[in-house]
């Protein structure tokens, strides 16, 4: 939510900052702005809407500063207009700052401040920060620095802040506490981001702030990292970043989703790359191997996540379950963490995150470690809050996603979470060598079936066509393939605004059938598994009511295939490896609706890639 960019150097700060924010859209695209430092002045662009909006408008004016801060937003405080745009500039024109986050207690310091004289011009939470550092620095007398320090320890909220004073446009300060923000450091030069790819292509060495941190960047000083709460000094570690360009460009494709779709063969094998060993007939996870002991003597395991995460922990529930006979509770982060629960000693809770950044599955990991867990992170940005916070981890090696709806990390965290789930079945005995390799092998040979269902992609995009006018849809699965039902509904409705649901088969006897007429698309997944009888019938109550069918099926179906309307194939595979097939329809099926409704598949309404307010 919210993407902040700095620069500080000898360079015209304005093309990198606006190539940064560009970057960081998917944090937010409501609007955007920068503020450069420039003849003694703060030259502020601002503008409603995506940042090419803002670039025209600031490239028409003076954009020569070689020190500057940008903002990409997605409104909280405040709708998206021009004037709640950040950066925003304090009263006396001295101070800007830009802001990712949510200052809780802004009403009360907006009031504070108002009985002080400040007026404001925004609805937002930002203007009222960026004034409150300027009445704590005019009341202490004292630098920058110290004046944020002092006016974050009165703050109750989250935030990633960037903010320079005009009068000493050498010297940028930063701060954060439950927003990311990473420093890049060049020669004679720093970059600030929400994450590391604005910087990319100027330098691999990186600073990943701590929550509670804050940092002074010069363009050639060493960065001073202080705490924010006891102003003690802390080392910086810094790290080398692995990501590259290419892998945060389109490649030709229109969207990003769709490249991100088919990256999925190389990020599932990129995922299972080094650890699922075929040939030696097994599966080595570090993470799981520290804790191993934990592992095995574990009474139950907790998944938090939110989203499309937390469907790859519904999958997961299954799998963990049948193979390692460990009970599973999966749970909403935000639910879990407003709840009271039960966690015990030996309790392991697992949190599943894309960004590892949501502030939901964020504050549930805190709250089960406070309570003494044991806490496993399964997240795909390296660096990021959710992978430092967490005991152990695994990560998920998709490559950056971009695209908002998530495609390839979902099926990336499938492969981690079937790794952990055979694994952890082998270290607590609890299944036969030859089931246990049955399953190595073919997981191993996974990334070529899902190329094979990529293949359908035409016949795909014509069945998109003739629903793409549907108000509902109804997604229905069993077994392992209900949580791919959930999947496939909320792709389409967070990319194509089309209203859907998903079901378990059976439950649809229980509400749902009432919904069913000629014009309602029902997608139903009956891969050739323990469920398909069930399953035909479930199909064939659909068409008894003019539903109309679209069936994810296995090549060579001989049921389904007579009543539906549409099949899409996929290969043969073992039944708990289905969902990594059987979801890559429903994402292709969602883009082409959502592209041929017009709608910006990359940047849906209203969503943003990285959650980090609650
Ligand atoms: C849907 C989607 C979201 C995320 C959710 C959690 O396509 O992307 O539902 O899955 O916001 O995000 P992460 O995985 O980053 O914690």
């Amino acid at each position: 939510m919210c993407g902040i960019v700095g620069y500080i150097g000898d360079r015209k700060a304005f093309p990198i900052l606006v190539n940064g924010l560009k970057r960081l859209e998917y944090r937010g695209y409501d609007s955007s702005g920068v503020a450069l430092a420039q003849d003694g002045e703060i030259a502020v662009y601002k503008k409603q809407g995506m940042v090419v909006a803002m670039e025209e408008h600031a490239l028409a004016n003076n954009t020569s500063g070689s020190t500057g801060i940008a903002h990409t937003r997605w409104a909280t405080h405040g709708q998206p207009s021009d004037e709640n745009a950040h950066p925003h500039v304090s009263n006396s024109g001295n101070l800007v700052l830009v802001h990712n986050g949510i200052i809780e207690n802004y009403q009360s310091l907006k009031d504070l401040l108002k009985g002080k004289g400040y007026t404001f011009h925004s609805e937002t939470d930002t203007e009222v920060l960026v004034n409150f550092i300027e009445y704590v620095q005019k009341e202490e007398g004292c630098k920058l620095r110290k004046a944020v320090r002092l006016a974050l320890t009165q703050v109750i909220g989250a935030y990633a802040v960037c903010i320079y004073d005009k009068n000493r446009p050498e010297e940028i300060v930063v701060a954060k506490l439950g927003s990311p923000l990473v420093i890049g450091l060049g020669v004679n030069e720093k970059f600030v981001g929400s994450d590391a790819t604005p910087f990319l292509e100027y330098t691999k060495d990186a600073i990943y702030l701590e929550d509670g941190e804050m940092a002074c960047l010069t363009a050639e000083g060493e960065v001073s990292i202080r705490m924010i709460e006891s102003d003690v000094s802390v080392d910086p570690t810094i790290h080398a970043l692995q990501m590259d360009l290419e892998s945060i460009e389109k490649g030709g494709y229109d969207y990003f989703m769709m490249k991100e779709i088919y990256e999925q063969p190389r990020a599932i094998y990129d995922t299972f790359r080094g650890r699922l060993l075929p040939e030696q007939g097994m599966i080595k996870m570090s993470g799981l191997e520290e804790y191993a002991d934990k592992f095995r003597n574990a009474d139950r395991i907790i998944m938090t996540a939110c989203g499309t995460s937390w469907h790859s922990a519904l999958v997961a529930e299954y799998l963990f379950e049948e193979f390692a006979r460990i009970p599973v509770e999966v749970e909403y982060g935000s639910e879990f963490r407003y709840r009271n629960p039960i966690i015990r000693k030996n309790d392991i809770v697992i949190a599943i995150s894309q960004s590892g950044e949501t502030a939901d599955t964020l504050a549930a990991i805190k709250m089960a470690k406070a309570a003494g867990a044991m806490v496993f992170g399964i997240c795909n940005v390296p660096g990021s809050t959710i992978s430092r916070e967490t005991h152990a981890g695994a990560y998920t090696h998709a490559g950056p996603e971009i695209g908002v709806a998530s495609t390839k990390a979902f099926t990336s965290q499938v492969t981690v979470l079937t790794m952990m789930a055979l694994e952890l079945g082998k270290i607590r005995g609890e299944f036969s060598t030859s089931e246990y390799r049955a399953l190595i092998n073919e997981l191993s040979v996974i990334p070529k079936k899902v190329e094979k269902v990529l293949e359908s992609k035409e016949h795909i995009e014509k069945i998109s066509g003739l629903y793409k006018d549907a108000s509902n849809a109804l997604y229905l699965g069993r077994g392992v393939n209900f949580p791919i039902a959930l999947e496939g509904a909320l792709k389409l409705k967070e990319i194509s605004y089309i209203h859907a649901e998903g079901y378990p088969a059976a439950e649809m006897k229980h509400g749902p059938i009432a919904l069913i007429d000629e014009n309602m698309p029902v997608v139903v997944v009956a891969p050739n598994n323990g469920h398909y009888e069930k399953l035909v019938s479930n199909v064939q109550e659909v068409k008894a009511r003019e539903g109309k069918v679209i069936a994810i099926v296995t090549e060579g179906d001989t049921e389904v295939i007579n009543s539906a309307d549409h099949v899409i194939e996929i290969p043969e595979t073992l039944e708990a490896l289905t969902p990594l097939l059987t979801v890559i329809p429903l994402q292709l099926l969602s883009y082409y609706i959502a592209v041929m409704r017009g709608c910006d598949v990359d940047r849906p309404r209203n969503l943003a890639k990285s959650v980090t307010v609650e």
